[in-house]
């Protein structure tokens, strides 16, 4: 089928890379604006109860699976979702799994340029706010810069002025990854994420023991200290837990934080040995990944706004997003800093692109994986490909990035609303379809640990009822207002336009080669009975 035989250098290779998938923006962005809007402290009630109960027991599923299909010579989710719920329609189901991917690189990578572009102009001498100013006109100039290097204030605007260095600037950041995808697993991603997790903890680490030790700067304002700033995102707003959108936020926190649900592990699995781990492989990704979402994300973002701007400043910063809190407040932040300002300036954005490119990097290669499976094309030739369809996809993120639309409507229905759709199938074709007894004994086929008895039961009736319940919920409370939302401006109808033609790509692309496949006489219906 393949040119070689991929497959990871070593054990801990896997690990680590599933680890950098899960590592990303996700985490040092998304995590503390939505527990800050979700209740704060309160929102680790339903984020834990998403963790134990959807994220780390779907991710099991996950990375069995992979493993499974692996054995059997597959490495794209249509294809193993079609073995583990034997038959056409969970083949096509999985197309969701490649979708996810691919729709959140387009957007992904374009943040991932802020981060880079940020991090060399840091480098460099910051992004000119002077201190002397009021804190008023420093976020001004902050605002400023960051619209116009995101392009923020016209759709096109990428493409004049400010704009121009911004799109060499994606140019430089997607030529990386798109060389390390090429390089391959073990001599590029697995080599990368190797030096890549490591450096980025350390400079993580700076940063938080610098946030943490910041005290009470300003004896002006005794309220603006560092307990203070602690408090604003870990005080509990019990009431906020009656709101369903609190479960629905926390839900899909742990999904994309996770990469669970995204295609991506069970891409990723598949390349594993038959014997090697996943049940403590899986549990060593999902608490490295929170150690980096509740420790660091949780900790320096909205502790650092506090301490320079009061509550007050980051409640107006909280209500500007996620991305603004990073790319438009924390430059304040830095500017307060005085000569060590610029160094965590770069650190924190070294930070950024370091868990971003991590995250990226796993977003190509289950296209690649799914195309070269399917028509037997070369590594190269696969690549290739994938990466003139992210470039379109990326100049069409470029070009309209006015207020976000694009981003947001690929976010949504791509990044959201398609991880839930696919987290739903996988566990239903794994605990009901392949058999949950069955599954179980795949798990812990090869395993460094016994996981506990009752989350078969979490499996099989438990994970499934809760995404039902969620993703009705979901669909009742939002499903209305996204359709309007994505359907108002042109760079919305663009995204939604731009999934379509992914899904008819991806559909082809899987048609060919289940045909291609069983021509070759591989097993696409798995016709062995669940053992339970
Ligand atoms: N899991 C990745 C993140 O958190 C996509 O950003």
């Amino acid at each position: 089928m393949a040119e070689h035989k991929e497959e990871w250098g070593s054990k801990l290779g896997v690990i680590l890379a599933v680890a950098g998938s899960a590592v990303g923006l996700g985490n040092f962005l998304r995590f503390p604006g939505q527990a800050a809007q979700n209740g704060g402290g309160a929102f680790l009630i339903p984020y834990f109860c998403a963790l134990f109960l959807l994220g780390i027991p779907i991710g099991w599923a996950e990375w069995s699976m992979g493993r499974y299909g692996g054995k059997k010579g597959l490495h794209s989710a249509p294809m193993i979702l079609g073995v583990i719920g034997k038959g056409t329609l969970a083949r096509y189901l999985g197309v969701i799994g490649v979708l996810i991917p691919l729709g959140v690189s387009t957007y992904y990578m374009f943040i991932e340029t802020w981060t880079f572009g940020y991090f060399i102009k840091y480098l460099t001498g910051g992004i000119g706010i002077d201190p002397s100013m009021s804190i008023e006109m420093q976020t001004k100039v902050a605002n400023d810069y960051y619209d116009a290097f995101t392009g923020a204030s016209a759709d096109g605007s990428l493409f004049s002025g400010q704009g121009l260095n911004t799109f060499l600037t994606w140019t430089v950041v997607f030529a990386i990854n798109i060389w390390f995808v090429f390089r391959g697993l073990s001599k590029g991603i697995e080599k990368f994420v190797s030096f890549a997790m490591p450096v980025m903890a350390v400079c993580a680490l700076i940063v938080l023991i610098r946030v943490l030790t910041l005290g009470t700067p300003d004896p002006a304002f005794p309220d603006r200290n560092v307990l203070a700033g602690l408090g604003y995102m870990w005080n509990p707003n019990f009431e906020k837990l009656g709101d369903f959108k609190t479960w629905l936020a926390a839900a899909s926190q742990i999904f994309f934080s996770l990469s669970v649900g995204f295609g991506v592990i069970i891409n990723y699995a598949s390349y594993m040995k038959k014997k090697d781990d996943v049940a403590l492989s899986g549990l060593t990704a999902s608490a490295t990944n929170e150690l980096f979402e509740v420790g660091f994300g949780g900790m320096i973002t909205l502790t650092a706004a506090v301490v320079f701007l009061g509550m007050a400043g980051t409640q107006t910063a909280v209500g500007g997003g996620s991305f603004k809190l990073g790319f438009a407040t924390l430059p304040v932040v830095f500017a307060q800093m005085g000569s060590f300002g610029n160094i965590m300036g770069a650190l924190w954005f070294l930070v950024l692109w370091l868990a971003a490119i991590t995250s990226s990097l796993s977003m190509y290669q289950p296209a690649v994986a799914h195309l070269k499976e399917a028509t037997g094309w070369s590594h190269g030739k696969s690549t290739s490909t994938i990466a003139a369809i992210g470039t379109v996809g990326a100049i069409l993120t470029l070009w309209y990035s006015k207020g976000g639309t694009f981003l947001n409507t690929m976010d949504f229905w791509v990044g959201t609303y398609g991880i839930f759709l696919l987290a739903m199938a996988q566990i239903i074709y794994f605990a009901w379809v392949f058999g949950i007894d069955r599954g179980w004994k795949e798990i812990h086929d090869g395993a460094s640990i016994r996981i506990p008895s009752f989350v078969k039961i979490v499996m099989k009736y438990i994970a499934p009822a809760y995404l039902l319940i969620v993703f009705i919920g979901f669909n009742l409370q939002s499903f209305k207002a996204e359709l309007a939302n994505a359907t108002a401006t042109t760079g919305a109808r663009v995204a939604l336009l731009t999934i379509l033609a992914i899904v008819v790509y991806l559909v082809g692309v899987t048609w060919v080669g289940a045909r291609r496949l069983r021509a070759a006489g591989v097993d696409l219906d798995d016709t062995t009975p669940a053992t339970d």
